[in-house]
């Protein structure tokens, strides 16, 4: 596992870019991984200043997002999907048909999800994915608890995580309560994971994950310890408690 740390937000996320730019360079036609939330948000304004300014060419690159709200209609705006279509596709050059994005309205979820995780297969699985993570250690929204779902599912939402989430609504009870996630075995299937952490409220969770020489499903994110490509960009401030990075 490679860990980096950047001096703050802007650094950390211009780093995660020039990490994905890179890749896209080497491979046109690259399979990303990509997540929402505050965190990426620096790392999709560069790659898209990258486009811009420097012709970054994301036409054939194709795209499966970890997770959506379920209940949640594509064009609400506290969708995932709205999210990035306006933090990142409207903005790129990348195909609509080649972006994957669970759908938060489906009836039949189990064999929807079943067929994301085809899909994903499909094109030859995951190159790079991108991944937060909560105050809880959850990737995706895989949460903590005794046993993880391998496979993309439907999940229940923590009462940490709606509450963390809830700073995107007007108040908590308007949180779905529950998402479709990829699996941690799906995730772990990537060829490349990128996990960013940014600001002292992630300071905790990477101290448990970094000081210590152990996982648990306790704190999910622990388990990219296992991946044999690991990458993890933090901040300062994220990286504050850590001491053995
Ligand atoms: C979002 C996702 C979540 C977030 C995590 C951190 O697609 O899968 O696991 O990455 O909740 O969220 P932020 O970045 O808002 O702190």
């Amino acid at each position: 596992m490679q860990v980096f740390i950047e001096k703050d937000y802007s650094a950390m996320s211009e780093k995660a870019a020039q990490i994905f730019a890179n890749e896209i360079k080497q491979k046109p036609d690259l399979v990303l991984g990509l997540a929402t939330g505050s965190t990426p948000i620096g790392t999709y304004k560069e790659l898209i200043r990258m486009h811009k300014e420097e012709g970054l060419d994301f036409s054939k690159v194709v795209s499966f997002n970890l997770d959506e709200y379920y209940g949640l209609a594509p064009d609400n705006p506290q969708s995932y999907n709205y999210f990035m279509f306006e933090n990142l596709f409207n903005h790129i050059n990348i195909k609509k048909e080649n972006v994957h994005i669970p759908n938060g309205l489906v009836s039949d979820v189990e064999t929807y999800c079943k067929q994301y995780d085809e899909e994903i297969e499909k094109y030859g699985g995951i190159d790079v994915q991108l991944l937060g993570i909560g105050v809880n250690g959850h990737i995706g929204f895989n949460e903590p608890a005794e046993e993880l779902i391998l496979g993309t599912h439907l999940t229940d939402l923590t009462e940490d995580t709606i509450k963390a989430n809830s700073r995107f609504f007007d108040s908590p009870e308007q949180v779905p309560t529950k998402a479709i996630t990829l699996g941690i075995g799906s995730i772990m299937k990537a060829k490349k994971i990128l996990l960013l952490a940014s600001g002292k409220n992630k300071a905790e969770v990477m101290a448990k994950i970094l000081n210590r020489d152990v996982v648990t499903t306790k704190i999910p994110a622990s388990l990219l310890k296992l991946h044999p490509d690991t990458t993890i960009i933090m901040d300062e401030e994220a990286a504050s408690l850590s001491s053995n990075k």
